[in-house]
């Protein structure tokens, strides 16, 4: 009874915001300026269930914890969509609800083109949420899925800067601050010109510019991408994506997961590469020397910032950003941390899991709970 409110009080007041008509909706421009008009509507589900065929499950294109993502075509103007649907199970969860419905509050408010786009909800048999095909899939599976091409060094680069561009948005670049809380490779997807958008705002959190930062419980985010302050005290800003940023890029260099099949962390695995300096061997062995030295010096030098123990050693996205896109030198002694600092940084040490009962208890491709990967 209690999410059934929930879900009539929270749907109102977002159904009222940002919401168009069929008529007002415009077409699909191929708009690339950062701030995009925004707009969704509301879709019937006769309209989607068309698009899916049904749902069919050759349509499916993504599962992750609670919701099946299909693709799809809409039979009024051919645009290719993907509908996430909360699984019929969770909807008696008021937690996943919930979560839904802040994806839907959060990501109706954001436009930019280096973030997922809303194309809008439909609330009939179930919560869906519609936004445009990300047709190459995520990051992830084009990491990771050995029957995907190998993606070259230029597009990783690409997508490296393109997401940091997303993440700089979301912080500073809309009306509020909104801390994603769940940035991996799996949360970002690629257009077919493997142009990055930050997806899936389930853990989203809008920051009031007053507060410098909040402390939630519980600590939900995907085990191997969690910021310290964040695992230890469940203190929430936009460093903690940063962190997660941090983990991303290692992972876009390497071709290695945040924890591998073994449970060994990248953290765990890029910190002595990261600490001697010897940055080339980090490179994924798929691509060879194939590589811009002075892009992977860029990528590593700002990973190796991002991972700090010590979230406000870490850079802003905006300072990510200047480091990524830069052009001159960089200049590591700007980032030198004082040596008390540096002491404390080497107290942290990131743990490796050691069995399945160690382990957290989710280990689905969509973790959203933790267990013990780092010790102080
Ligand atoms: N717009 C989209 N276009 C293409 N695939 C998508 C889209 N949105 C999600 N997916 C696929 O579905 C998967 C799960 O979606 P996501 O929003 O991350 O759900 P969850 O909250 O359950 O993790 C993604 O990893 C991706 O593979
Ligand atoms: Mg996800």
């Amino acid at each position: 009874m209690g999410h059934l409110l929930l879900r009539n009080r929270s749907l109102k007041r977002l159904l009222s915001i940002g919401k168009k008509t069929d008529e007002e909706h415009p077409k699909p421009t191929g708009d690339v300026s950062p701030q995009r008009k925004l707009a969704w509507r509301c879709f019937s589900y006769r309209e989607i269930s068309q698009a899916t065929g049904d749902f069919n499950q050759d349509n499916l294109v993504g599962r992750g914890g609670y919701a099946e993502v299909y693709k799809g075509i809409l039979l009024a103007d051919r645009r290719a969509i993907a509908v996430k649907r909360l699984n019929p199970a969770a909807l008696t969860d008021g937690k996943r609800e919930k979560e839904f419905l802040t994806e839907l509050g959060t990501v109706s408010h954001v436009s930019h083109p280096n973030v997922s786009r809303l194309l809008g909800c439909c609330v009939e048999n179930g919560l869906h949420l519609i936004f445009e095909l990300s047709s190459t899939g995520s990051v992830s599976s084009n990491l990771h899925d050995e029957s995907k091409p190998i993606m070259t060094w230029k597009q990783r680069f690409n997508i490296a800067v393109g997401t940091a561009r997303g993440l700089q948005y979301l912080h500073k670049g809309c009306q509020r601050r909104i801390i994603h809380r769940d940035i991996k490779a799996s949360n970002v997807l690629l257009t077919d010109h493997f142009e990055p958008q930050i997806s899936d705002f389930g853990l989203a959190r809008w920051l009031p510019s007053e507060w410098s930062h909040h402390a939630i419980a519980p600590i939900e985010g995907t085990f191997g991408c969690l910021a310290p302050e964040y695992y230890t005290h469940g203190i929430v800003d936009e460093k903690t994506d940063v962190f997660a940023f941090g983990v991303f890029l290692l992972e876009v260099i390497s071709g290695k997961k945040p924890v591998d099949r073994s449970h060994k962390s990248l953290l765990s695995w890029a910190k002595p590469y990261l600490n001697d300096g010897s940055i080339q061997a980090m490179v994924d062995p798929r691509i060879g020397d194939d590589y811009d030295l002075d892009q992977l010096k860029r990528l590593t030098f700002v990973a190796s910032l991002c991972i700090r123990a010590s979230a406000s050693w870490r850079p802003t996205m905006t300072e990510v950003l200047e480091l990524l896109e830069g052009t001159g030198e960089i200049s590591p002694n700007r980032w030198q941390m004082p040596e008390a600092e540096q002491e404390e940084e080497e107290f942290w040490d990131f743990y490796d899991l050691d069995d399945d009962s160690n382990s957290p208890s989710s280990s689905s491709s969509s973790n959203r709970s933790i267990g013990k990967y780092l010790s102080h």
